[in-house]
């Protein structure tokens, strides 16, 4: 007989009896969810045609109110996409030991997972561990930290309740106390990268991690697991395959988006690959761009379109892990290291004087290998409508944000980054509800490398779930203006105080509602290529500076906002500066203790104020 108990015992049954490598996915009107038959569970670059998938988590969801759990697909990304640090593309004999951002990471098998979910309403995600770890209540934890969601554990696997908010979804980290990493420097001086002790013919390799003498800076999961829940997509953001001037690309290699005619662009769900020496090099007709959700599609993006509006929509992917690190198909998409031709993952120019507008919402961008997007023609008339959108896998160095061009909104986004993350490079832009978790290079948000005319920029709810650098040569820090860009001078230009131009300014710029969890950088090193006023830094939390007196000597915690000129005697002027709640750890910091406890330092004739 049918009773609600009977119907419980049978849930549960199909719910523990759905093996964890199945395809069994959803799509009703609460919850969808994808599968990729073609997942490879390996170190090696996968298949073209296939996608890499977690080695160490499945993960099931189900809405709250039915309790049926459905699969769905754990990707995985890891450092270096298993080519190794190559030079030529597909040619393992290329291999360097060039610089490429990435030092210890890929021996000590660092790995990030991720899966994604469209959803209506409240969902239970269930974690398993492939590994057979079972975890207990005390096992975990997500971040943010803030997030303070509902969980419960059974049967070794966890259960997280992620609320349903109208109209945004939520991103997050499930981390796991047996797998967390701790990065040490070789050395207490600023000059020593990250050690290892686990494989002794690999790079920067120690016999032993010696506490006293190698600093803890930073502790990040060997093996993330991020999970992002989004709501469907708007039905304007869905272009209708039937109308006419579209193109369903075929699964498999792609070919003819160069010598199209159609103006949208549909990968529908499945695996797509461009190769490792080619790229969607768009026709001139195409201003829309869909990723399905489950579409994934390994490539990088131009548009050569003249459209007012371009569209790049769906909660599908865009992979660059086919690529070598800076390919660039001026070089044949062999390595360059140069900053102009290499690869962006998405690239387009802007018409002169033509107002030109680019929404993007929902995709997820992996394993960028380098900037992950610029932007060339007239950007000041180029404004960026970005929401829901996810970074991950940038494991490279060079791996930015996107650029925030003039009128830009940028809401509700995730980024695994490692160079400058939130770029304010341009004026009336809002950047908001921002996850981040920052490996090697560069402060999370940047405003400088060059002096700059600013004003009216607001950067708000950031959550900074891991930061980490490895020297005070790293650029560490919250908030960060760098002295100017000059490859040619780098060694010089870092700490030389006369580059600023006083006849530019930024003002009235706020960042508010910052929370960087574990140990961080500092506040802010801002080198002041402009004068500055109005600047607003409120509501911020860092958890903590790191303990080790080893850490504290690399002296990577202080905050520095020195005197700058021009190099003809005009002095920048910094008016209006104002640093409010700002607390780390428990303690808030007030101008008596901002040496100490904040570790604030600037020159003394600015108009600072600390409330
Ligand atoms: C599950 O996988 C099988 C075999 O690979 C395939 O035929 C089927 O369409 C898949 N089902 C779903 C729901 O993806
Ligand atoms: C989580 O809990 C903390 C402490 O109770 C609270 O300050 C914070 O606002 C909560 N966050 C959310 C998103 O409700
Ligand atoms: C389009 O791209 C392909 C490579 O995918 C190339 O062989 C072909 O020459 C290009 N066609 C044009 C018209 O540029
Ligand atoms: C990309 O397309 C543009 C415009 O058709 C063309 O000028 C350029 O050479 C193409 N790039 C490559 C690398 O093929
Ligand atoms: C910013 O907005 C103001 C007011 O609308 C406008 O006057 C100014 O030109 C804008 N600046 C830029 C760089 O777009
Ligand atoms: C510092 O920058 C100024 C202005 O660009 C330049 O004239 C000067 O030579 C630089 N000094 C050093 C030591 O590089
Ligand atoms: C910058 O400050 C200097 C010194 O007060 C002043 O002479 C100059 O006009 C200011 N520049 C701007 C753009 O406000
Ligand atoms: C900023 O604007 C001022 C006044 O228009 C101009 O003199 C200066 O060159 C601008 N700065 C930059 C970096 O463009
Ligand atoms: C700074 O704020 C004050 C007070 O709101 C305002 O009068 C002033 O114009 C602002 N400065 C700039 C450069 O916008
Ligand atoms: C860190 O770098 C800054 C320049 O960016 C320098 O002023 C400071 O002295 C350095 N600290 C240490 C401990 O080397
Ligand atoms: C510029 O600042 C320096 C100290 O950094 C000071 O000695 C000098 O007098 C200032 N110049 C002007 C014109 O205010």
């Amino acid at each position: 007989m049918w009773t609600p108990s009977t119907l419980v015992i049978l849930l549960i049954g199909i719910a523990t009896a759905r093996a964890t490598s199945s395809n069994n996915t959803i799509s009703n009107s609460k919850l969808l969810t994808w599968w990729h038959d073609s997942g490879e569970i390996t170190q090696s670059p996968v298949q073209p045609a296939s996608v890499r998938q977690s080695h160490l988590y499945s993960i099931q969801v189900a809405n709250s109110v039915d309790q049926i759990y459905y699969d769905s697909f754990i990707y995985e990304t890891i450092p270096r996409n298993g080519q190794g640090n190559i030079l030529v593309p597909n040619d393992p004999t290329s291999k360097t030991t060039a610089n490429d951002g990435i030092t210890i990471e890929e021996t000590i098998g660092m790995t990030m997972s991720w899966t994604s979910f469209l959803y209506s309403a409240d969902a239970w995600v269930k974690v398993h561990r492939l590994d057979g770890f079972s975890i207990e209540s005390n096992s975990f934890v997500i971040r943010p930290t803030n997030l303070n969601f509902t969980t419960s554990t059974a049967n070794g696997d966890l259960f997280i309740l992620v609320p349903y908010d109208q109209g945004s979804g939520t991103k997050f980290s499930v981390e796991f106390n047996d797998n967390l990493y701790e990065f040490h420097d070789g050395c207490s001086d600023p000059s020593c990268s990250y050690v290892q002790d686990s494989t002794a013919d690999g790079p920067y390799y120690v016999d032993e991690m010696d506490e006293n003498s190698m600093p803890l800076m930073a502790v990040e999961p060997l093996d993330s697991l991020l999970i992002f829940a989004s709501p469907f997509e708007d039905a304007s953001l869905v272009p209708d395959e039937t109308s006419e001037n579209v193109l369903v690309v075929d699964e498999g290699r792609i070919t003819g988006l160069n010598t199209t005619e159609a103006n949208t662009i549909i990968f529908k769900a499945g695996v797509y690959y461009a190769t490792a020496t080619d790229y969607l090099n768009l026709s001139a007709t195409v201003d829309w761009l869909y990723f399905a959700p489950g579409a994934y599609v390994k490539g990088a993006v131009e548009f050569h379109t003249a459209s007012s509006l371009i569209k790049t929509t769906g909660h599908g992917v865009l992979s660059g892990e086919q690529y070598v690190y800076q390919a660039d198909p001026t070089y044949g998409f062999q390595n360059h290291n140069v900053n102009g031709s290499p690869l962006r993952m998405w690239k387009g120019t802007v018409p002169n004087g033509q107002q030109t507008t680019w929404i993007v919402d929902g995709p997820t961008l992996n394993s960028p290998p380098f900037n992950s997007m610029d932007w060339y023609g007239d950007i000041s008339a180029f404004s960026v409508m970005c929401t829901d959108y996810k970074q991950v896998g940038a494991f490279f160095g060079q791996t930015d944000g996107m650029q925030a061009y003039p009128g830009s909104v940028y809401q509700d986004i995730f980024y695994h980054t490692n160079d400058d993350t939130i770029k304010i490079y341009y004026s009336n832009v809002t950047v908001s509800d921002v996850t981040v978790q920052k490996a090697t290079t560069a402060p999370v948000i940047q405003f400088g490398w060059a002096s700059r005319n600013l004003s009216n920029i607001q950067v708000d709810n950031i959550n900074i779930i891991h930061s980490r650098w490895n020297s005070n040569g790293s650029n560490p820090g919250l908030i960060g203006s760098n002295n100017v860009y000059d490859p040619s001078t780098a060694s010089t230009s870092a700490t030389n105080t006369s580059t600023a131009n006083t006849y530019s300014s930024a003002s009235n710029i706020v960042f508010a509602n910052i929370r960087a969890e574990g140990i961080s950088g500092p506040l802010m090193r801002i080198y002041a290529l402009e004068n500055l006023s109005n600047i607003t830094i409120s509501n911020v939390w860092i958890e903590e500076f790191g303990s080790c007196g080893g850490y504290e000597n690399i002296g990577i915690s202080e905050s520095f906002m020195p005197a700058m000129d021009d190099g003809n005697g005009n002095n920048v002027t910094v008016d209006n500066f104002v640093i409010s709640n700002f607390i780390v750890g428990d303690e808030k910091v007030s101008l008596d203790t901002a040496s100490t406890t904040g570790q604030l330092y600037w020159n003394p004739a600015f108009d600072v104020t600390i409330q």
